[in-house]
């Protein structure tokens, strides 16, 4: 058994994420979080809204609320969200919470100890019309880098360089559209990441076995100076975390907050302590995750994020810890993802483009997008979802192998043998073929999960039921029954532990189906299947069970174009 601490990018507090967003970071990582404590490790999974900078503030004025009211109404949206799409977090916190102000003040106390802060004079763009300085996503204009004319003061999302506003071409007010701007002098913190450039080169290298999509972006940002410029780390913002240490102001910084990319990740650690506060535990709790001195030394932490986040995790978040001097867990493993498109363009936020969580609910129960997504994880490229592909995958692998493997076997069995496991005589060759096949395809599947290889475990899981379809059609119970009732009888019994052991296997992707199955089945006995064949002896002859309803429900040509049609513009 080991411990196992998994991260999520945390979702921006700007309103409902996409299918893009989700696919992205949280439900892999809920996939992976599921799969370690199915396997019997002690996992610690964590996520928050993302609640401070430029992004909270423009949502909260288009809303037309105060910022905190804003924020604390849309966290309860996205936690309910989280838990209907069944995202099993240890604990979704926020990064507005105390813990995170204290710890982000005091690990800027730290580095500020180590002189790895300076305090920097340096120009911003002011706006006349809008009477403030526009940081970050207050300001958009053309992308010097890859020429995106939509591309944020903070970041292109296009080409993922991190930009200052005044970097940009053509700026204009985010909150105005106005171009009447001037550039003027303001005082801010930088934290100065340049001097930590040999130290993160050499961790860098030294991690085996990263994605290829983490490390070339990592080396990108590394090799050609860019991403280890010093950054500034503060904002002329009224809503965030104060630059002050132990209550007291640091000099010349009054009214200033933390920048958001500085305070976020910051909040992984400190969700941890919220975690611990509201399980009534005390500091040791939380800080065994994360101290390598007090028990995280044993613990392998997996980070999970869609590709424009990956430089703050590989440099400026571990320049941070590492800059503390603070014996703190840096991450073991980073899985990165590229991006889902929207039916031939890009899923937006910002025009309302594609399906969001909540309309996605209200259409299917959780277990079809889950698989769908999962199984199409955008993860040595760009992919794109489709309305005719979810539709042939949803109807083809959940509804056509697996569901109707579920309701044939059930319904046979209750008539011709009751609603409970029947005796029948022994297992035969082709049952024994049957074993060997599942462990194979098993320690396949495995093996891809633990190497977070997402479409290839759901291709794994996949194989697995078709096995199961394919001893079913051959041995033909139903045409067996007619001869030998006593094999058919075998023959069942073995198709309903069968059917367990899909409700154990499958729980990582489609959890709740897995549930309905496994209550069906009359058991709770989660146990992973080790020994295959000992696994398929679970139920016994004369255990009861009940016939599920319709597991999963064809999606029809009809429901197919009238979603695409009513997605088809911004909602
Ligand atoms: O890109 C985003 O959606 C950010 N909110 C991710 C933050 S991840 C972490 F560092 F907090
Ligand atoms: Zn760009």
């Amino acid at each position: 058994m080991a411990r196992v601490l998994i991260t999520s990018a945390l979702p921006y507090i700007n309103g409902i994420k996409h299918l893009g967003n989700l696919v992205g970071s949280q439900l892999p990582a809920d996939l992976y979080a599921r799969y370690c404590r199915a396997r019997g490790h002690e996992v610690m999974f964590i996520c928050a809204t993302d609640e401070h900078g430029t992004p909270a503030e423009l949502a909260a004025a288009k809303a037309g609320q105060p910022v905190a009211q804003y924020c604390a109404e849309m966290h309860q949206v996205q936690a309910d969200l989280a838990r209907g799409f069944g995202l099993s977090f240890d604990h979704f916190g926020r990064s507005s919470s105390a813990r995170n102000h204290a710890l982000t003040q005091a690990l800027a106390a730290r580095l500020g100890a180590a002189g790895l802060i300076q305090e920097v004079a340096e120009k911003q763009v002011y706006s006349h019309a809008d009477g403030r300085f526009l940081p970050d996503r207050y300001i958009e204009g053309t992308c010097p880098n890859c020429g995106y004319e939509r591309a944020r003061g903070d970041q292109c999302e296009n080409c993922t360089k991190q930009l200052d506003p005044t970097d940009l071409i053509n700026p204009r007010s985010a909150v105005s559209g106005s171009t009447d701007l001037e550039v003027r002098e303001t005082r801010h913190l930088y934290l100065r990441q340049s001097l930590m450039r040999e130290k993160l080169d050499q961790w860098i290298d030294s991690q085996r076995g990263w994605p290829l999509l983490t490390t070339s972006i990592a080396r990108k940002w590394l090799h050609d100076g860019d991403g280890l410029q010093d950054r500034g780390i503060t904002r002329d913002l009224d809503w965030g975390v104060p630059v002050q240490f132990d209550g007291a102001p640091w000099g010349g910084m009054e009214g200033k907050v933390f920048y958001v990319w500085f305070d976020a990740p910051i909040e992984y650690i400190a969700a941890t302590a919220e975690w611990a506060d509201a399980n009534g535990l005390d500091d040791a709790a939380w800080r065994r995750w994360w101290r390598t001195d007090e028990g995280a030394q044993d613990v392998r932490y997996v980070q999970f994020m869609g590709k424009d986040n990956v430089p703050f995790h590989t440099l400026s978040f571990p320049a941070t810890l590492m800059g503390s001097g603070e014996p703190w867990k840096l991450v073991d493993y980073i899985k990165s993802f590229n991006y889902l498109n929207y039916d031939g363009g890009q899923f937006s936020t910002s025009q309302g483009r594609g399906v969001f969580m909540d309309t996605a609910l209200e259409l299917l129960p959780a277990d079809y997008w889950r698989w769908w997504l999962l199984s199409h994880a955008p993860e040595n490229s760009d992919a794109e979802f489709t309305w005719e592909n979810f539709q042939v995958s949803v109807n083809k692998d959940l509804a056509d192998v697996l569901g109707n493997l579920v309701s044939r076997v059930t319904k046979f069995c209750r008539s011709k043998f009751g609603e409970t496991v029947p005796e029948g005589g022994e297992h035969g060759p082709r049952e024994a073929q049957l074993m060997a096949d599942l462990t194979a395809r098993l320690r396949a599947y495995e093996a891809q999960m633990e190497a977070m290889e997402i479409r290839k475990s759901a291709g794994e899981l996949r194989a697995l039921w078709v096995l199961g379809n394919e001893y079913l059609q051959e041995a033909a119970p139903w045409a067996t029954y007619k001869s030998d009732p006593d094999r058919a009888a075998m023959q069942i019994r073995l198709a309903l532990n069968l059917i367990r052991f899909y409700a154990v296997v499958s729980r990582p992707f489609i959890p709740d189906a897995a549930r309905a199955v496994m209550a069906a089945m009359g058991c709770d006995d989660w146990s992973w299947p080790d020994d295959v064949a000992m696994a398929l002896g679970t139920l016994p002859a004369g255990h009861g069970f009940t016939t599920p309803e319709v597991l999963f429900a064809k999606i029809t040509d009809a429901q197919r174009g009238e979603w695409e049609a009513c997605f088809a513009g911004p909602r």
